[in-house]
C-alpha cells in the first residue's frame, strides 16, 4: 500500500479542478481497501472515496483525511451474471458486454464514470437506468473494511437516487457489482432521441453507437473539455405546480412519474432562462452550448466560481419558476 501525501485531486476528476488531499491512496483489491480503512481509523482520519471523479466537485481547498482511489478491477462472467470491480471503466464494461450480446448496458454507452459509481445516483440515459440490470452491489464498510452484499431491492433505488445516498449508506464503499444481463434482449428505443433514429430494429451494436452519436452532440468530451455532465436533477414537481408552467410555457416537456411530473431541467434553462452557452464573467465556467444542463470547466475554473455559476441557476429557476433544484453533482 503506497500512501502518498498532499496529491492534488484535479487530474482524478472530469471536471479537472480540485485541491490537495491530505492522504492519497489508490487501491486494486477488498484487501487493499480494508488496509487503507484501517489505516485511516488507526490514525483518527476521514476517508473519502473516490471512482472516476465524474460526478464531483471537489474543493479548491483539497481534502482533508484520507482520499482512496478505487481501482479494483475485474470482469468474470456467469451465464447472464456479471461480476465487475468497482474500479472499471463503466464504458469499458458496456463495450464488453455488447461485444458478448448481453443485453442491458447498451443504452448507458459513454456515461464517464466507473462501475462503483454507477449504483450510487442510479445512472441513467436514453431511458434506462442502470438499476433495472443491477443484481447485487458488493461492500466494505469505511469504518472496518467489512463486508456487506445488498440486493437490488436493498439499494432503494430511485431516480439519481439510492440507499447510499442517504446518511448511512454513505458509511458503504462499493467494491464490486452483479449486473443481470439478458443473453436475448429487445432494443429499449422509446426515449424521443433514440425513436427518431431507426426505422427497423436495431441490433444492440446498433444502440450503442446511436447512443454515443448522439451523446457527442450533446455532451463535451470529458477528455478535452472539463465537465461533470448534468450538475442539477431534472425536478419532479406536483401536477398543480405543472399546470401552471405549461399555461405560461405550453411547449413544456412533462413526464409523468406516479402522481407528479418530472421536468426537463436543461429545456427551462434554455427556452425560459436563455442561458445555454452563458459564461461567468471571468469566462472561466459555463453552461455547455450543445445542453444547458451540463456545466462546463472552460479552463482554470474554481470550485468556488463553479458553486457561485450554479447557486445563480439555481437563485434564477426559483424566481422565475418556483421550483427548487437539487445538484447531481456531489461536492467534496
Ligand atoms: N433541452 C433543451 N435545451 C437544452 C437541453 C435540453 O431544450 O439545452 C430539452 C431537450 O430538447 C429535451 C429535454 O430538454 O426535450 C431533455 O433533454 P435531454 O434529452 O438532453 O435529457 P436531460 O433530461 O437533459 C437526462 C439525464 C442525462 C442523460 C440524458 C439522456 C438527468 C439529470 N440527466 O438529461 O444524464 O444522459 O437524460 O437520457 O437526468 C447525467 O446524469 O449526468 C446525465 C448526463
Amino acid at each position: 500500500m503506497n500512501i502518498q501525501t498532499q496529491v492534488s485531486l484535479a487530474p482524478y476528476t472530469t471536471f479537472g479542478i480540485g485541491g490537495n488531499a491530505e492522504f492519497f491512496v489508490e487501491v486494486r483489491s477488498v484487501e487493499e481497501l480494508k488496509e487503507a480503512v484501517l489505516w485511516a481509523k488507526e490514525k483518527g482520519i476521514s476517508v473519502t472515496v473516490l471512482g472516476g471523479g465524474s460526478n464531483v466537485l471537489v474543493s479548491d481547498r483539497g481534502v482533508t483525511g484520507l482520499v482512496i482511489c478505487n481501482k479494483i478491477e475485474g470482469i468474470t462472467y456467469e451465464d447472464e451474471m456479471v461480476h465487475v470491480g468497482a474500479g472499471v471503466v463503466f464504458d469499458d464494461l458496456v463495450l464488453e458486454t455488447v461485444e458478448k450480446g448481453l443485453w442491458g448496458l447498451e443504452n448507458l454507452s459513454a456515461i464517464p464514470g466507473t462501475v462503483g459509481a454507477a449504483p450510487i445516483q442510479n445512472i441513467g440515459a436514453y431511458g434506462v437506468e442502470v438499476s433495472s440490470v443491477i443484481e447485487s452491489v458488493h461492500t466494505s464498510h469505511l469504518t472496518d473494511g467489512s463486508e456487506r452484499v445488498f440486493s437490488n431491492k436493498a439499494c432503494a433505488f430511485g431516480y439519481r437516487d439510492s440507499f447510499f445516498k442517504t446518511e448511512e449508506g454513505r458509511n458503504y464503499i462499493v467494491t464490486g457489482v452483479t449486473f443481470h444481463l439478458k443473453k436475448e434482449g429487445d432494443p429499449h428505443i422509446e426515449y424521443k432521441d433514440l425513436q427518431n433514429y431507426f426505422i427497423d430494429t436495431p441490433t444492440q451494436r446498433q444502440v450503442r453507437d446511436a447512443v454515443i452519436e448522439i451523446r457527442s452532440k450533446k455532451f463535451p468530451d470529458w477528455h478535452k473539455k472539463g465537465t461533470g455532465g448534468s450538475f442539477f436533477k431534472n425536478p419532479i414537481i406536483s401536477k398543480e405546480q405543472y399546470e401552471v408552467l405549461e399555461k405560461k410555457y405550453p411547449e413544456l416537456p412533462g413526464f409523468p412519474v406516479g402522481d407528479r411530473v418530472k421536468v426537463p431541467l436543461g429545456w427551462i434553462l434554455d427556452k425560459v432562462l436563455h442561458i445555454k452557452g452563458v459564461t461567468n464573467e471571468r469566462g472561466t465556467v459555463g453552461t455547455y452550448e450543445g445542453q444547458a444542463l451540463v456545466i462546463v470547466n472552460h479552463g482554470g475554473a474554481t470550485a468556488e466560481e463553479v458553486d457561485a455559476f450554479a447557486q445563480k441557476i439555481a437563485e434564477d429557476v426559483f424566481g422565475i419558476t418556483d421550483i427548487r433544484i437539487e445538484r447531481e453533482v456531489r461536492s467534496i
